[in-house]
């Protein structure tokens, strides 16, 4: 084990010490490759040591400018001192109960925020009933899983309709959700039945969805969900085209169907709402979040209307979801969302998105960005004008060569999920080094 000085502070900018990777990162990543499973998908040789805000410092004291947040997870920034000492004090009560068999506080007390901040019909019944009910799990994809037993568990129907491009895990009700890439479905086959797929975000889909597979081969009396990401998030962070969202709620509400929104990417704060599908004031029926709801602390959640959860005690249940301390940090970091970090990701990514389209203006090699908050992205084009996802992956490398952490998502996409906590100066040396690249 490597011993870090973890009271020098970070830089705030980028500063490389060593040629990439340096030699300790090497000889982990050696050791890895001998004993990890080679099914991680591990884009550039980063060997993180600690992290604080939007910068993290790897294990040659190389520090990197972090615009991925650890897949869109550390909402708050890196060890935010907040959510650290509500760790830090939870843990010293309790590590472990289980909430599946015991009670205890702080995964009530996170339930009800969750709850009373639900984009879901306020209750009209008395004060006490808040607007919807909570399951914790421990991952997206497990949010995911619960979502379909329980939109089937309710409706008494089986069949679903998710969408391509779309990304809900790779559990294998999830994975039969999910229609992103075939390398995450080869020969694992069969997964769950009754799912089928239309194209993400027009209007052109929900045709097609109503007026021929309605009509044909998919009787909407027996569809229990159609299960929707607010923003397609691994298949390209794509913002559905204006109403596809609300006439997804209203095929629901004509066929009884539930509607799911996955906010596991795009929720918790992201996009400068605490759920995404809140920019469409669309109600759904089912919300599934995790990644950024602790900040990091492995820790997922189902909301859903109340009148949904009828399911009975051991139909569905977890040992670890809802731990005490991922609950501790959930509610830390449920307040700094909201004392802030919200606003600060619509302001953030509107400087984003004015400086990417300012890079844009120069090199059209790079489209005009999309996304809301901080959950933007931008496609890479090839000298004909197509989708050019060789140069897309050579400009991430050469990103962490110079101290910037990207990741790619859709066909040639660079998204940029950063912090929360991200300033503008940093947004500008992301955008420096990025017109670098390009200039070089
Ligand atoms: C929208 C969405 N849903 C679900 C998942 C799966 O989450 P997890 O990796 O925590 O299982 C992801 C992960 O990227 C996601 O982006």
């Amino acid at each position: 084990m490597l011993s870090i000085p973890i009271n020098r502070p970070l830089p705030s900018e980028p500063r490389l010490v060593t040629s990439l990777p340096g030699s300790r990162a090497k000889a982990i990543i050696e050791r890895d490759r001998a004993v990890t499973s080679p099914s991680y998908t591990r884009d550039y040789p980063l060997v993180v040591a600690r992290g604080e805000g939007c910068m993290v410092e790897d294990v040659d004291g190389n520090v990197f400018l972090d615009m991925t947040a650890g897949i869109a997870v550390t909402a708050t920034g890196h060890a935010h001192p907040q959510v650290v000492r509500a760790i830090q004090e939870q843990s010293v009560l309790l590590l472990h109960m289980s909430g599946t068999d015991f009670y205890y506080e702080p995964m009530v007390e996170l339930a009800e925020q969750l709850a009373v901040r639900a984009p879901f019909p306020k209750p009209q019944n008395g004060k006490t009933s808040l607007p919807a009910k909570v399951f914790f799990t421990n991952s997206g994809a497990e949010s995911n899983e619960g979502a379909i037993k329980l939109a089937r568990y309710y409706t008494k129907r089986s069949l679903i309709v998710a969408f391509l491009g779309a990304f809900h895990g790779r559990t294998y009700g999830a994975m039969s959700l999910t229609g992103s890439k075939t390398v995450q479905r080869a020969h694992f086959g069969p997964l769950v039945p009754g799912v089928t797929h239309i194209p993400y975000g027009t209007h052109a889909s929900l045709d097609h969805l109503e007026q021929q597979l309605f009509a044909t081969i998919l009787p909407p009396q027996e569809v229990a969900a159609i299960v929707v990401e607010p923003i397609q998030g691994e298949g390209g962070y794509i913002v559905p085209e204006d109403g596809f969202l609300q006439r997804i709620r209203e095929i629901c509400d004509r066929h009884g169907i539930l509607m799911v929104v996955d906010e596991v990417q795009a929720g918790m704060g992201r996009t400068g709402r605490l759920f995404a599908i809140e920019h469409w004031h669309v109600m759904p029926d089912i919300i599934t979040t995790a990644k950024g709801i602790a900040s990091g602390m492995p820790l997922g959640a189902i909301l859903s209307r109340p009148q949904l959860m009828t399911w009975p005690p051991g139909s569905h249940a977890t040992t670890f979801g809802g731990n005490p301390v991922a609950c501790a940090a959930g509610i830390a970091t449920l307040q700094l969302l909201e004392s802030g970090l919200m606003a600060n990701s619509t302001q953030m990514g509107e400087v984003l998105q004015a400086g990417l389209t300012q890079l844009h203006e120069r090199f059209p090699k790079i489209s005009p960005p999309r996304g809301k908050g901080l959950m933007v992205a931008v496609d890479l084009y090839d000298e004909e004008g197509n989708l050019d996802h060789k140069l897309r992956d050579r400009i991430i490398q050469e990103a962490f060569l110079r101290g910037l952490l990207l990741l790619g998502c859709g066909k040639a996409a660079i998204r940029f999920c950063p912090p929360l906590v991200i300033n503008q100066d940093q947004i500008h040396i992301a955008l420096n080094i990025l017109s670098d690249i390009f200039s070089s």
